[in-house]
């Protein structure tokens, strides 16, 4: 096993950006969700390092990094193609993100696709918010800043875990919990506005030209089987499956059954 590095990149705009990095070979870059950080992929950068360089950023705001001001969905593609070029020069990428993780995957393919090899969509959407998702977004980063994090995301988690691992696993249950409650109300706020604002993909699909691996959970409700293989099926070069027993964050929930899905993936980009 390798013990991941944690590093720090200064941006150019002076945000701090803290990653956690792994491993040697091909390079994988994972994007985590709203509201965590990079402990959401704890399992994949201990047990896929002994083949891949594993790169798992504090996306700007979130966990150790830190962000000067607002960002949008397009800032933190910017901010992975930057932690690219300093971690990762010569080597075209396999990016996975997961929900929020997802949308910046989406914008980085949009701005930087001549560096990918590969993309991994998991529990997310191409599709942009309609308005009462943008409303309620917008309710929340207000709400986050008069009453403080926890008050804001706690309704959250029962929707990121399944019945089965609340039932059976508590420890990711806490873990889960304890990055929720760590991120700062400011991020909370300014994840909100950037997710409101991001551009819908769908239309876009069918010109992704990598491989596309898209992992949901049978029981995410945020991610839901049914709908995510629907848009998945529009996507040219793409697998779809959907985790027995995972809600929204199969990373954590059966990182074994992820990992078994991601490993060949990720062996087949390179063969
Ligand atoms: C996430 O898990 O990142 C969120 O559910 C994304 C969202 O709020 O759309």
């Amino acid at each position: 096993m390798n013990s991941p590095n944690r590093i720090s990149i200064l941006a150019p705009d002076g945000a701090e950006l803290s990653v956690a990095a792994a491993g040697q070979g091909p390079t994988l870059m994972l994007l985590h969700g709203f509201p965590l950080d990079h402990r959401l992929w704890m399992h994949q950068i201990e047990n896929l390092s002994a083949n891949f360089h594993v790169i798992a950023p504090d996306l700007r705001g979130f966990g150790k990094s830190t962000s000067p001001a607002g960002f949008s969905i397009a800032q933190l593609a910017a901010d992975c193609e930057f932690i690219r070029q300093k971690l990762a020069p010569d080597a075209p990428l396999v990016l996975g993100g997961l929900s929020m993780g997802g949308y910046v995957a989406l914008e980085y393919w949009a701005q930087y696709s001549h560096r990918l090899s590969g993309l991994v969509l998991s529990h997310t959407k191409p599709q942009g918010d309609d308005e009462p998702v943008r409303a309620k977004r917008l309710e929340m980063a207000d709400a986050v800043l008069q009453r403080g994090t926890w008050e804001a995301v706690a309704e959250m988690l029962p929707k990121l875990i399944s019945p089965a691992t609340a039932g059976s696993r508590p420890q990711v249950v806490e873990l889960v919990r304890d990055m929720m409650r760590s991120q700062p109300p400011q991020t909370i706020a300014a994840a909100q506005h950037a997710m409101a604002q991001r551009r819908d993909f769908l239309d876009q699909l069918p010109r992704i030209d990598v491989p596309v691996l898209v992992i949901t959970g049978q029981d995410d409700p945020l991610a839901p089987p049914d709908s995510t293989a629907r848009w998945a099926e529009i996507i040219p070069r793409q697998q779809f499956h959907a985790i027995p027993t995972a809600g929204h964050l199969s990373p954590l929930e059966t990182p074994r059954e992820f990992e078994a899905l991601l490993e060949p993936f990720l062996q087949s980009t390179v063969a």
